[in-house]
C-alpha cells in the first residue's frame, strides 16, 4: 500500500488524523480518572515528564519507521528488517490494541448513552446522588452497557470502510477544533464555580511524597496511551505521510497540542468535583459525573451537554479509528479486500469487548485476573505492560539495529531540514534513555526491584 493510494491528502490532514489519534477517551475520561486515583498534581507533574522523555522520541520513533517502511505494520519490518523476530513488535502492538478497544470501545458506549440521554434533557442535575445513579445505571445494566459497545463500534466499522483519506481525515479535521471550543467554555464556567482554588491546586501543586512505583507506572503508561504509542498506530500511519512532511515537527505539535486538551479536560473537571462534592478517587465515572453537573449550573446547560457528549463521541472516534485502522492495514497487507478486513478485525475487537463490558455488571463481576476485573486487565495489560514493552523494542531496533545513517535519513527527509543536532540527541534518548527508563519502570511497578531498593537502603 504506497502512500498515494491511501496516504493522507493535505498538510492539515496529516496533523488533525494523527492529533485524532492521540486525542480520544484519553483526555477526557481517563486523564481526570488517574490524576484523582494518584493524588492530583504529582501525577501530572510526572506524565508530563514522561512525554517529553519517552513519548516524544518514540512518537517520532514510530512515525519514521512507518513512513520508511511503506506499509502495514507486518510489511514495515519485513521490509526493514527481513526475517527476524522483530516483527514480534507488531504483533505486540496489534495485541495491545485489541485489548485496548476491547474496554475502550465499552466507555465509548457510555459515552452514547449518556448523547441519548441528554437530548432527553434527562441526564443534567447538580446532585451528585442522582448523577451518580445515572452512572452506574449505564455502565452496569449489561443491556445498556453492551447496545451502546455495538453500536460505537458499529459506527468505526462503518467509517472505516471508507478508507483513510475519506473517512478518517474528513472526520477528525472538523471535531477537533470544535470540541476544543467547548472544553474551553466549560473550562472557564469551572473557574467561576467555589470549588475553583481548590480544584486548580489538585491538579497543580504538586505533593511529591504521594510519588510511589505505581504512581510512576500509571503516568508512563498514560503517556503510551495517550499519544497512541506501541500499538502499531502510529507505524501505521507514518506510512500514510507524505514524504516532505517534517516528522519531528508533526510529533511535538501533536504531543502538545494533546497535553494541553488533558490540561484543559482537568480544569473542566476538578473545580466541579470539589464545587459538588463529588470524591476525587472517583476514577472512571469522574467525567460522566462532573460535566453534567456543571452543565446543570449553566443557562443552556441541556444544550451544550447534547454538544459535549456528541464531540466526546467524535473525538472518541477519530482515537478508535486509527486503531482499527492499524489492524486493517495489516489485514490488506496479506491480500484481503478492505471490506472484509474491516469486518473481520471489529468482529474480534467485539468478542474480546463483551467480556470487558460484562466485568463491570453483575454478570461477570466476580471474574477476576490478577485480582482485576476484565476491564482493568485489559487497561493494566495494554496501557501498562505491552505498550511500554513495545516502545521499549522500538527504541532498541531504532537505536541498536538499525543503521543510524539510514534512519536519519527518513527522519531529516533525506537532509533537507538541516536538524542534525536535534536528530543527535533524539539518538541519545532512544539507544540510552528511554530503553533504560522504560525497564526501570515497568521491573519497579511490578514490585521487582524493591528488593534491591531495600539492599541498598532507600
Ligand atoms: N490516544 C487515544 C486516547 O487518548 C487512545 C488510543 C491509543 C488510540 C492507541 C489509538 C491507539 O484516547
Amino acid at each position: 500500500m504506497s502512500s498515494k493510494e491511501t496516504g493522507f491528502t493535505s498538510r492539515l490532514g496529516v496533523l488533525t488524523a494523527t492529533l485524532g489519534s492521540a486525542v480520544g477517551l484519553g483526555n477526557l475520561w481517563k486523564f481526570p480518572a488517574l490524576t484523582g486515583e494518584n493524588g492530583g498534581a504529582a501525577f501530572v507533574f510526572i506524565y508530563i515528564l514522561a512525554c517529553f522523555i519517552l513519548g516524544l522520541p518514540l512518537i517520532i520513533a514510530e512515525i519514521s519507521l512507518g513512513r520508511k517502511g511503506q506499509g502495514d505494520v507486518f510489511t514495515i519490518f519485513k521490509r526493514l528488517s527481513p526475517n527476524t523476530a522483530w516483527i514480534s513488535i507488531a504483533w505486540m502492538g496489534i495485541a495491545s490494541g485489541t485489548f485496548l478497544l476491547a474496554f475502550y470501545s465499552d466507555v465509548a458506549g457510555w459515552v452514547i448513552t449518556y448523547l441519548i440521554k441528554a437530548i432527553g434533557g434527562d441526564l443534567i442535575s447538580t446532585d451528585h446522588l442522582i448523577t451518580t445513579e445515572i452512572f452506574k445505571h449505564t455502565s452496569t445494566t449489561p443491556s445498556i452497557a453492551l447496545a451502546g459497545q455495538f453500536f460505537f463500534l458499529a459506527i468505526i466499522a462503518f467509517v472505516v470502510l471508507f478508507g483513510v483519506s475519506k473517512g478518517i481525515e474528513r472526520v477528525t479535521k472538523i471535531l477537533l477544533p470544535l470540541l476544543t471550543i467547548l472544553l474551553i467554555i466549560v473550562a472557564i464556567k469551572n473557574l467561576t464555580l467555589p470549588g475553583a482554588a481548590e480544584g486548580l491546586s489538585f491538579l497543580f501543586k504538586p505533593d511529591f511524597s504521594k510519588v510511589n512505583s505505581t504512581v510512576i507506572l500509571y503516568a508512563v503508561g498514560l503517556a503510551f496511551f495517550k499519544l497512541s504509542l506501541g500499538m502499531a498506530t502510529m507505524l501505521t500511519y507514518g506510512a500514510y505521510i507524505p514524504k516532505d512532511q517534517n516528522i519531528p515537527m508533526l510529533a511535538t505539535r501533536v504531543m502538545f497540542a494533546d497535553l494541553i486538551i488533558s490540561l484543559i479536560a482537568g480544569i473542566a473537571i476538578f473545580p466541579a468535583v470539589f464545587t459538588y462534592g463529588f470524591e476525587v478517587t472517583d476514577g472512571p465515572s469522574l467525567l460522566f459525573v462532573t460535566i453534567p453537573a456543571v452543565f446543570a449550573s449553566m443557562p443552556g446547560g441541556t444544550f451544550f451537554t447534547v454538544i459535549f457528549f456528541l464531540l466526546a463521541v467524535f473525538a472518541t472516534m477519530g482515537a478508535s479509528m486509527s486503531l482499527i485502522e492499524a489492524s486493517v492495514a495489516g489485514l490488506i497487507g496479506i491480500g484481503i479486500t478492505r471490506k472484509k478486513a474491516v469486518l473481520a478485525v471489529i468482529a474480534i475487537m467485539t468478542f474480546f469487548g463483551i467480556f470487558a463490558t460484562l466485568s463491570l455488571t453483575p454478570v461477570l463481576s466476580h471474574t477476576t485476573i490478577f485480582g482485576k476485573n476484565i476491564f482493568s486487565f485489559y487497561d493494566f495489560i495494554s496501557s501498562n505492560m505491552l505498550m511500554p514493552l513495545g516502545g521499549f523494542l522500538t527504541a532498541i531496533f531504532i537505536g541498536w539495529k538499525m543503521n543510524k545513517e539510514d534512519i536519519f535519513f527518513e527522519v531529516s527527509n533525506g537532509g533537507t531540514l538541516n536538524n542534525t543536532v536535534f536528530l543527535e540527541i533524539w539518538y541519545i534518548l532512544l539507544r540510552y534513555v528511554v530503553p533504560v527508563l522504560i525497564i526501570v519502570v515497568l521491573l519497579n511497578g511490578l514490585g521487582f526491584l524493591s528488593p534491591l531498593f531495600q539492599i541498598l537502603g532507600f
